[in-house]
Protein backbone atom coordinates (compact mmCIF):
# COMPACT_ATOMS: atom_id res chain seq x y z
CA UNK A 1 0.00 0.00 0.00
CA UNK A 2 1.12 3.68 -1.09
CA UNK A 3 1.80 5.77 2.15
CA UNK A 4 2.04 9.70 2.31
CA UNK A 5 2.80 12.00 5.03
CA UNK A 6 -0.34 13.79 6.34
CA UNK A 7 0.73 17.66 5.84
CA UNK A 8 2.02 19.41 8.81
CA UNK A 9 0.53 16.09 11.45
CA UNK A 10 3.67 14.65 10.14
CA UNK A 11 1.79 11.05 10.48
CA UNK A 12 2.41 8.81 7.66
CA UNK A 13 -1.03 7.28 6.34
CA UNK A 14 -1.95 4.61 3.63
CA UNK A 15 -3.44 6.60 0.68
CA UNK A 16 -6.16 4.58 1.27
CA UNK A 17 -8.41 5.24 4.16
CA UNK A 18 -11.21 3.06 5.70
CA UNK A 19 -14.76 5.32 5.81
CA UNK A 20 -16.62 3.78 8.10
CA UNK A 21 -19.41 6.06 7.49
CA UNK A 22 -21.23 6.94 4.07
CA UNK A 23 -23.78 5.20 2.41
CA UNK A 24 -22.54 1.99 3.60
CA UNK A 25 -21.62 2.08 7.38
CA UNK A 26 -19.46 -0.53 6.87
CA UNK A 27 -22.67 -3.01 5.79
CA UNK A 28 -24.87 -1.56 9.28
CA UNK A 29 -26.89 1.01 7.56
CA UNK A 30 -29.43 -1.76 5.97
CA UNK A 31 -27.63 -4.35 8.69
CA UNK A 32 -26.37 -6.30 5.93
CA UNK A 33 -23.62 -6.97 8.12
CA UNK A 34 -22.95 -8.36 11.63
CA UNK A 35 -20.77 -6.26 13.88
CA UNK A 36 -19.08 -9.08 13.96
CA UNK A 37 -19.11 -9.28 9.90
CA UNK A 38 -18.26 -5.47 9.66
CA UNK A 39 -14.84 -5.94 12.25
CA UNK A 40 -13.63 -8.21 10.04
CA UNK A 41 -13.87 -5.97 6.81
CA UNK A 42 -11.80 -3.68 9.03
CA UNK A 43 -9.37 -6.14 9.81
CA UNK A 44 -8.95 -6.87 6.05
CA UNK A 45 -7.91 -3.81 4.92
CA UNK A 46 -5.71 -3.15 8.19
CA UNK A 47 -4.04 -6.62 6.94
CA UNK A 48 -4.35 -5.24 3.81
CA UNK A 49 -1.53 -2.33 4.36
CA UNK A 50 -4.33 0.32 5.22
CA UNK A 51 -3.55 1.93 8.67
CA UNK A 52 -5.86 5.06 8.53
CA UNK A 53 -9.58 4.63 9.71
CA UNK A 54 -12.37 7.16 9.67
CA UNK A 55 -15.14 7.00 11.74
CA UNK A 56 -17.77 9.90 14.15
CA UNK A 57 -19.82 9.42 16.78
CA UNK A 58 -22.82 10.21 14.68
CA UNK A 59 -22.05 6.94 12.09
CA UNK A 60 -22.63 4.36 15.42
CA UNK A 61 -19.28 2.15 14.12
CA UNK A 62 -16.48 3.31 16.27
CA UNK A 63 -17.36 0.18 18.61
CA UNK A 64 -16.91 -1.79 15.68
CA UNK A 65 -13.21 -0.14 14.91
CA UNK A 66 -12.64 -0.52 18.54
CA UNK A 67 -13.43 -4.18 18.14
CA UNK A 68 -10.73 -4.20 15.00
CA UNK A 69 -8.01 -1.99 16.83
CA UNK A 70 -8.18 -4.30 20.04
CA UNK A 71 -7.18 -7.11 17.56
CA UNK A 72 -3.75 -5.17 15.92
CA UNK A 73 -1.04 -2.91 16.90
CA UNK A 74 -2.54 0.75 18.08
CA UNK A 75 0.39 2.30 17.49
CA UNK A 76 0.69 1.61 13.87
CA UNK A 77 -3.47 2.86 13.07
CA UNK A 78 -4.49 6.20 12.87
CA UNK A 79 -7.91 6.62 14.09
CA UNK A 80 -9.67 9.93 12.43
CA UNK A 81 -13.36 10.02 14.60
CA UNK A 82 -15.52 13.48 14.49
CA UNK A 83 -17.72 15.20 17.38
CA UNK A 84 -21.18 15.42 15.62
CA UNK A 85 -22.25 19.46 15.76
CA UNK A 86 -25.72 19.33 13.97
CA UNK A 87 -28.26 22.71 13.77
CA UNK A 88 -27.84 23.77 17.54
CA UNK A 89 -24.39 24.75 18.96
CA UNK A 90 -22.78 22.31 21.01
CA UNK A 91 -21.12 23.61 24.09
CA UNK A 92 -17.61 23.28 25.37
CA UNK A 93 -18.88 20.56 27.90
CA UNK A 94 -20.92 18.15 25.33
CA UNK A 95 -17.32 18.34 23.23
CA UNK A 96 -16.15 16.74 25.96
CA UNK A 97 -18.08 14.86 27.24
CA UNK A 98 -18.20 13.80 23.21
CA UNK A 99 -15.29 12.68 22.65
CA UNK A 100 -14.88 10.67 25.87
CA UNK A 101 -17.70 8.72 25.06
CA UNK A 102 -15.82 8.14 21.56
CA UNK A 103 -12.39 7.56 23.75
CA UNK A 104 -14.34 4.73 25.51
CA UNK A 105 -16.29 3.01 22.33
CA UNK A 106 -13.07 3.06 20.62
CA UNK A 107 -11.04 1.83 23.79
CA UNK A 108 -8.38 3.60 22.67
CA UNK A 109 -6.92 6.78 25.24
CA UNK A 110 -6.36 9.03 22.70
CA UNK A 111 -7.64 9.70 18.97
CA UNK A 112 -5.01 10.65 16.47
CA UNK A 113 -7.53 13.18 14.80
CA UNK A 114 -10.72 14.66 16.27
CA UNK A 115 -12.74 16.44 13.63
CA UNK A 116 -16.20 18.92 13.96
CA UNK A 117 -18.27 17.04 11.89
CA UNK A 118 -19.94 18.41 9.10
CA UNK A 119 -19.53 22.21 9.88
CA UNK A 120 -21.73 24.58 8.21
CA UNK A 121 -20.65 28.39 7.03
CA UNK A 122 -23.15 29.52 9.41
CA UNK A 123 -21.73 28.03 12.43
CA UNK A 124 -17.84 29.03 11.68
CA UNK A 125 -17.92 31.96 13.78
CA UNK A 126 -18.52 30.11 16.87
CA UNK A 127 -16.87 27.18 16.59
CA UNK A 128 -13.96 28.79 15.92
CA UNK A 129 -14.27 31.19 18.79
CA UNK A 130 -15.33 28.60 21.12
CA UNK A 131 -14.85 24.96 20.56
CA UNK A 132 -11.82 25.08 18.97
CA UNK A 133 -9.86 26.41 22.39
CA UNK A 134 -11.32 23.38 23.88
CA UNK A 135 -10.09 21.30 21.38
CA UNK A 136 -6.71 22.71 21.56
CA UNK A 137 -6.77 22.13 25.62
CA UNK A 138 -7.64 18.40 24.92
CA UNK A 139 -5.00 17.75 22.61
CA UNK A 140 -2.56 19.70 25.50
CA UNK A 141 -4.22 16.96 27.92
CA UNK A 142 -3.33 14.61 25.34
CA UNK A 143 -6.86 13.16 24.55
CA UNK A 144 -6.63 14.72 20.87
CA UNK A 145 -2.83 14.43 18.51
CA UNK A 146 -4.78 16.37 15.61
CA UNK A 147 -7.63 18.91 14.89
CA UNK A 148 -10.05 18.19 12.19
CA UNK A 149 -12.76 19.73 10.50
CA UNK A 150 -14.98 18.28 7.47
CA UNK A 151 -17.47 20.57 5.80
CA UNK A 152 -21.54 19.67 4.80
CA UNK A 153 -20.64 19.30 0.91
CA UNK A 154 -23.79 18.49 -0.24
CA UNK A 155 -25.33 22.19 1.21
CA UNK A 156 -21.78 24.15 0.73
CA UNK A 157 -20.75 22.90 -3.22
CA UNK A 158 -18.45 25.60 -3.61
CA UNK A 159 -16.31 24.50 0.06
CA UNK A 160 -17.21 27.94 1.54
CA UNK A 161 -16.65 26.95 5.51
CA UNK A 162 -13.08 24.91 4.27
CA UNK A 163 -12.50 28.25 2.43
CA UNK A 164 -12.62 30.30 5.69
CA UNK A 165 -10.94 27.56 7.47
CA UNK A 166 -7.75 27.38 5.54
CA UNK A 167 -7.67 31.43 5.89
CA UNK A 168 -7.47 30.97 9.65
CA UNK A 169 -5.29 27.83 9.71
CA UNK A 170 -6.83 26.25 12.94
CA UNK A 171 -6.68 22.97 11.92
CA UNK A 172 -4.33 20.18 11.26
CA UNK A 173 -6.44 18.41 8.88
CA UNK A 174 -9.34 18.57 6.65
CA UNK A 175 -11.70 16.75 5.33
CA UNK A 176 -13.17 17.84 1.63
CA UNK A 177 -15.80 16.54 -0.87
CA UNK A 178 -13.84 16.01 -4.28
CA UNK A 179 -14.61 13.69 -7.12
CA UNK A 180 -14.17 13.26 -10.80
CA UNK A 181 -17.38 14.65 -11.35
CA UNK A 182 -16.97 17.68 -9.19
CA UNK A 183 -13.15 18.54 -9.31
CA UNK A 184 -14.33 22.50 -7.91
CA UNK A 185 -12.04 21.79 -4.85
CA UNK A 186 -8.92 21.58 -6.70
CA UNK A 187 -8.89 25.21 -6.97
CA UNK A 188 -10.99 25.99 -3.80
CA UNK A 189 -9.21 24.31 -1.15
CA UNK A 190 -6.59 22.01 -2.66
CA UNK A 191 -4.30 24.64 -3.73
CA UNK A 192 -4.59 26.47 -0.09
CA UNK A 193 -4.31 23.33 1.93
CA UNK A 194 -0.41 22.82 0.02
CA UNK A 195 0.38 26.18 0.78
CA UNK A 196 -0.57 25.60 4.45
CA UNK A 197 0.70 22.10 4.32
CA UNK A 198 -2.50 20.96 5.48
CA UNK A 199 -3.48 17.04 5.63
CA UNK A 200 -6.28 16.65 3.70
CA UNK A 201 -8.51 13.86 3.45
CA UNK A 202 -11.31 13.37 0.16
CA UNK A 203 -14.34 11.90 0.52
CA UNK A 204 -17.39 11.04 -1.63
CA UNK A 205 -14.65 9.49 -4.37
CA UNK A 206 -17.23 7.46 -5.30
CA UNK A 207 -20.75 7.95 -3.64
CA UNK A 208 -23.84 6.70 -5.75
CA UNK A 209 -23.35 8.31 -9.29
CA UNK A 210 -19.80 6.52 -9.61
CA UNK A 211 -20.81 3.28 -8.12
CA UNK A 212 -23.76 2.81 -9.93
CA UNK A 213 -23.82 3.31 -13.70
CA UNK A 214 -27.37 3.54 -14.00
CA UNK A 215 -27.06 6.90 -11.47
CA UNK A 216 -23.91 7.74 -12.84
CA UNK A 217 -25.89 8.29 -16.52
CA UNK A 218 -29.16 10.43 -15.00
CA UNK A 219 -26.30 12.65 -13.32
CA UNK A 220 -24.42 13.12 -16.69
CA UNK A 221 -27.70 14.11 -18.67
CA UNK A 222 -28.77 16.60 -15.62
CA UNK A 223 -25.49 18.37 -15.82
CA UNK A 224 -26.08 18.47 -19.64
CA UNK A 225 -29.54 20.04 -19.10
CA UNK A 226 -27.72 22.53 -16.69
CA UNK A 227 -25.42 23.32 -19.33
CA UNK A 228 -22.20 22.05 -17.07
CA UNK A 229 -21.30 19.54 -19.57
CA UNK A 230 -21.17 18.85 -22.97
CA UNK A 231 -22.84 15.68 -24.87
CA UNK A 232 -19.86 15.98 -27.54
CA UNK A 233 -17.18 15.30 -25.05
CA UNK A 234 -18.52 11.91 -24.41
CA UNK A 235 -21.14 8.82 -25.19
CA UNK A 236 -23.86 9.38 -23.48
CA UNK A 237 -24.64 5.43 -23.28
CA UNK A 238 -21.42 5.04 -21.61
CA UNK A 239 -19.97 8.39 -20.10
CA UNK A 240 -16.73 7.19 -18.80
CA UNK A 241 -16.35 3.74 -20.98
CA UNK A 242 -13.30 5.31 -22.69
CA UNK A 243 -11.45 4.73 -19.51
CA UNK A 244 -11.77 1.25 -19.64
CA UNK A 245 -11.73 0.43 -23.68
CA UNK A 246 -8.12 0.76 -23.78
CA UNK A 247 -7.56 -1.03 -20.35
CA UNK A 248 -6.56 1.96 -18.74
CA UNK A 249 -9.20 0.95 -15.85
CA UNK A 250 -11.07 -2.13 -15.21
CA UNK A 251 -14.09 0.02 -13.44
CA UNK A 252 -15.44 2.91 -13.27
CA UNK A 253 -15.13 2.82 -9.37
CA UNK A 254 -11.50 2.20 -10.53
CA UNK A 255 -10.86 5.06 -12.19
CA UNK A 256 -12.60 6.85 -9.59
CA UNK A 257 -10.53 5.59 -7.01
CA UNK A 258 -7.28 6.60 -9.12
CA UNK A 259 -8.43 9.80 -10.41
CA UNK A 260 -8.49 10.93 -7.00
CA UNK A 261 -5.42 9.38 -5.28
CA UNK A 262 -3.35 10.81 -7.56
CA UNK A 263 -4.81 14.52 -7.15
CA UNK A 264 -1.99 16.83 -5.93
CA UNK A 265 -3.23 17.93 -2.56
CA UNK A 266 -5.24 15.41 -1.40
CA UNK A 267 -3.70 12.76 1.06
CA UNK A 268 -5.49 10.22 1.88
CA UNK A 269 -9.08 9.20 0.02
CA UNK A 270 -11.72 7.56 2.35
CA UNK A 271 -13.22 4.26 0.60
CA UNK A 272 -16.08 2.90 2.39
CA UNK A 273 -17.98 -0.40 1.71
CA UNK A 274 -20.13 -3.08 3.42
CA UNK A 275 -18.73 -5.61 1.07
CA UNK A 276 -15.67 -7.80 0.99
CA UNK A 277 -15.57 -7.67 -2.28
CA UNK A 278 -15.80 -4.71 -3.28
CA UNK A 279 -12.65 -3.47 -0.28
CA UNK A 280 -10.64 -6.43 -1.98
CA UNK A 281 -11.30 -4.70 -5.58
CA UNK A 282 -10.77 -1.19 -3.70
CA UNK A 283 -7.47 -2.13 -2.36
CA UNK A 284 -6.17 -3.12 -5.81
CA UNK A 285 -7.59 -0.10 -7.18
CA UNK A 286 -5.24 1.81 -5.37
CA UNK A 287 -2.36 -0.65 -5.94
CA UNK A 288 -2.41 -0.07 -9.91
CA UNK A 289 -0.42 2.74 -11.17
CA UNK A 290 -1.59 6.15 -12.28
CA UNK A 291 -4.16 6.69 -14.85
CA UNK A 292 -2.78 7.40 -18.25
CA UNK A 293 -2.27 11.76 -18.63
CA UNK A 294 -4.46 11.41 -21.78
CA UNK A 295 -7.62 10.11 -19.78
CA UNK A 296 -7.11 12.02 -16.91
CA UNK A 297 -7.05 15.28 -19.60
CA UNK A 298 -10.16 14.35 -20.33
CA UNK A 299 -11.57 13.57 -17.34
CA UNK A 300 -10.68 17.60 -16.27
CA UNK A 301 -11.76 18.33 -19.65
CA UNK A 302 -15.21 16.66 -19.71
CA UNK A 303 -16.20 17.91 -16.08
CA UNK A 304 -14.34 21.42 -16.38
CA UNK A 305 -17.57 23.84 -15.28
CA UNK A 306 -19.18 21.28 -12.88
CA UNK A 307 -20.35 22.68 -9.71
CA UNK A 308 -24.07 21.48 -9.18
CA UNK A 309 -23.30 17.52 -7.88
CA UNK A 310 -21.59 15.97 -5.30
CA UNK A 311 -22.28 12.19 -6.95
CA UNK A 312 -24.72 11.62 -3.96
N1 LIG B 1 -19.05 15.28 6.25
C1 LIG B 1 -18.36 14.19 6.55
O1 LIG B 1 -17.64 14.20 7.51
C2 LIG B 1 -18.43 12.96 5.69
C3 LIG B 1 -19.44 12.84 4.73
C4 LIG B 1 -19.40 11.72 3.91
C5 LIG B 1 -18.42 10.75 4.07
N2 LIG B 1 -17.47 10.88 5.05
C6 LIG B 1 -16.41 9.88 5.25
O2 LIG B 1 -15.93 9.49 4.00
C7 LIG B 1 -16.04 8.06 3.88
C8 LIG B 1 -16.24 7.70 2.44
O3 LIG B 1 -17.57 8.00 2.14
P1 LIG B 1 -18.19 7.99 0.75
O4 LIG B 1 -19.62 7.71 0.83
O5 LIG B 1 -17.83 9.26 0.13
O6 LIG B 1 -17.47 6.69 0.16
P2 LIG B 1 -17.26 6.23 -1.27
O7 LIG B 1 -16.12 5.32 -1.14
O8 LIG B 1 -17.17 7.40 -2.21
O9 LIG B 1 -18.63 5.49 -1.65
C9 LIG B 1 -19.16 4.47 -0.95
C10 LIG B 1 -20.27 3.83 -1.80
O10 LIG B 1 -19.69 3.16 -2.91
C11 LIG B 1 -19.98 1.76 -2.88
N3 LIG B 1 -18.77 1.06 -3.28
C12 LIG B 1 -17.56 1.06 -2.67
N4 LIG B 1 -16.68 0.34 -3.36
C13 LIG B 1 -17.33 -0.15 -4.45
C14 LIG B 1 -16.96 -0.96 -5.55
N5 LIG B 1 -15.72 -1.44 -5.69
N6 LIG B 1 -17.91 -1.26 -6.49
C15 LIG B 1 -19.17 -0.78 -6.38
N7 LIG B 1 -19.58 -0.01 -5.36
C16 LIG B 1 -18.67 0.31 -4.40
C17 LIG B 1 -20.41 1.45 -1.47
O11 LIG B 1 -21.38 0.41 -1.46
P3 LIG B 1 -21.03 -1.09 -0.94
O12 LIG B 1 -21.18 -1.06 0.53
O13 LIG B 1 -22.05 -1.92 -1.64
O14 LIG B 1 -19.64 -1.39 -1.38
C18 LIG B 1 -21.03 2.79 -1.03
O15 LIG B 1 -22.39 2.84 -1.42
C19 LIG B 1 -17.21 7.71 4.79
O16 LIG B 1 -17.22 6.35 5.14
C20 LIG B 1 -16.92 8.61 5.94
O17 LIG B 1 -15.89 8.05 6.72
C21 LIG B 1 -17.47 11.99 5.84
Amino acid sequence: MQTCILGKTGLRASVMGIGAGGPSRLGQRDHIRSESESTELVLRALDAGVNFIDTAEGYRTETIVGAAVAQRDRSQIIISTKKSLGRENISREALREGLHQSLRRLGVDTVDIYHLHGLRLEQYDYYSREIVPELQDLSRQGHIRFIGVTEHWNDDLAHKMLQRALADDLFDVIMVGFNLLNQGARETVLRAAMKKNIGVLIMFALRRALSQPDALRTTMQTLIKRGEIDARDFDLDDPLGFLMADGSAVSLQDAAYRFCRDEAGAHVILSGTGNPRHLDANLASFARPPLPPRHVERLRHIFRHVASVTGQ
